[in-house]
């Protein structure tokens, strides 16, 4: 298997790279094509590039140049993507939505149809998605595969419209595509502007820990790993044409999670004077169009392909913390934006 994975620089992709060539039974060769804008990190893959040189390359690329694009599938022989790159953040497609129509929709369009221009090599392409296409839900009820699309940020509209085109790409011209739409993700590499990266080192840092509004929006927490296993399972097994959601089983209010979090923080690093970081909470004013509840029915998966989330949120958590305590040099990396040179010297 040649897989072009795009977006492998980021959070997600970071992850699955890692889980692909350190723990699974993936035999074949990743080309990572990863334009590196302030989410991308290269730094999170240097080992993977030394220690897999013949399995592993990158590509600094963006996936709206559709020249070098074509130039990397002939050069590699393609015949596998797993399509993650996206701008990925609601608060900066609520400020600044150009950038996420521009990647998300024109981007996977471009990818598209160099694959439509190559059906024969190509057996599988998987296009990552979110829950947020649905839109929110009420007090009761779950996502399912057929839940209609009502989409309410830049964001998820734009994810929304590249699901579109993936599902239409299938039906038109028969591309063998799955798609997958999942919960919020947690764990290693995330950039701290997402809730829990951003709540851990404010807590370790003593800053305020700012809560959107009253604090009773619900997410699905999916821990990234458990995430990346059901990836590989639908690349591998999964039906074209079809889509799977993939959630953690682990629902909860934003206020109890930060809580949750500091408590955890407080026994894992405890405070000056021992002060609770509950204390550090803050209620700040609500992110517009904010989403009220996400929650996912990922029984498709688990009855087609027998897969189900193996961490709990509790010990995900903990795992988590514990990661961003043990990695402070890319914490000051990320945060003091040292890793913006590290790529200048290596890639530009
Ligand atoms: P991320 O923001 O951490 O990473 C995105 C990566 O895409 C970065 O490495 C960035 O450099 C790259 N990129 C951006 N624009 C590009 C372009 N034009 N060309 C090439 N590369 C480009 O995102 P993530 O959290 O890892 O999310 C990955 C995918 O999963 C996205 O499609 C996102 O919509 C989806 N998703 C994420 C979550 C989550 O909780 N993080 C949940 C559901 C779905
Ligand atoms: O549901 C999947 C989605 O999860 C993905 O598609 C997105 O790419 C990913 O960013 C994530 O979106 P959210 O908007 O749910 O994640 P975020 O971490 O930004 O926020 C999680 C919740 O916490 C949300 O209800 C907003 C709230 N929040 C967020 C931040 C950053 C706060 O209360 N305070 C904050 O500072």
């Amino acid at each position: 298997m040649n897989m072009l994975i795009t977006g492998g620089s980021g959070f997600i992709g970071t992850n699955f790279i890692r889980y692909l060539l350190l723990d699974s039974d993936f035999d074949g060769r990743i080309i990572n094509v990863d334009l590196l804008t302030y989410a991308g990190n290269p730094e999170n893959l240097k080992d993977i590039e030394k220690d897999f040189p013949g399995r592993y390359a990158f590509i600094q690329a963006d996936i709206c140049d559709k020249e070098k694009l074509a130039s990397i599938f002939n050069e590699f022989d393609i015949d596998t993507v797993c399509h993650f790159a996206a701008e990925s953040h609601v608060d900066r497609s609520i400020v600044a939505p150009d950038a996420f129509i521009q990647t998300n929709i024109i981007g996977t369009f471009n990818l598209l149809q160099i694959v439509r221009d190559r059906q024969k090599q190509i057996s599988r392409f998987h296009h990552i998605s979110t829950d947020e296409v649905f839109g929110s839900l009420g007090a009761d009820g779950f996502f399912t595969e057929t839940t209609p699309y009502d989409p309410s940020s830049p964001y998820s509209a734009s994810k929304a419209s590249s699901d579109h085109l993936v599902r239409a790409y299938h039906r038109t011209y028969g591309l063998p595509a799955t798609i997958s739409n999942c919960s919020n993700n947690y764990g290693p590499y995330q950039f701290p502007e997402k809730l829990l990266p951003l709540m851990i080192l404010n807590a370790l840092e003593g800053k305020a820990l700012p809560v959107y509004g009253d604090g009773k929006n619900i997410r699905d927490w999916l821990y990234v790993e458990d995430h990346c296993q059901a990836i590989w399972e639908i690349i591998k097994r999964g039906k074209t044409g079809e889509t799977y959601n993939i959630g953690g089983n682990c629902e909860m209010e934003n206020l109890s999670l930060v809580q949750m979090l500091c408590d955890m923080v407080d026994e894992l690093a405890p405070a000056k004077h021992k002060t609770s970081r509950r204390e550090l909470i803050t209620f700040v004013k609500d992110r517009p169009g904010h989403d009220r509840r996400y929650a996912i029915d990922a029984s498709k998966l688990k009855n087609d392909l027998g897969w189900t989330p193996k961490t709990d949120l509790k010990s995900g958590l903990q795992k988590t913390i514990a990661w961003y305590m043990e990695h402070p040099d890319w914490v000051k990396s990320v945060k003091t934006g040292e890793y913006r040179n590290w790529i200048k010297q290596h890639y530009k």
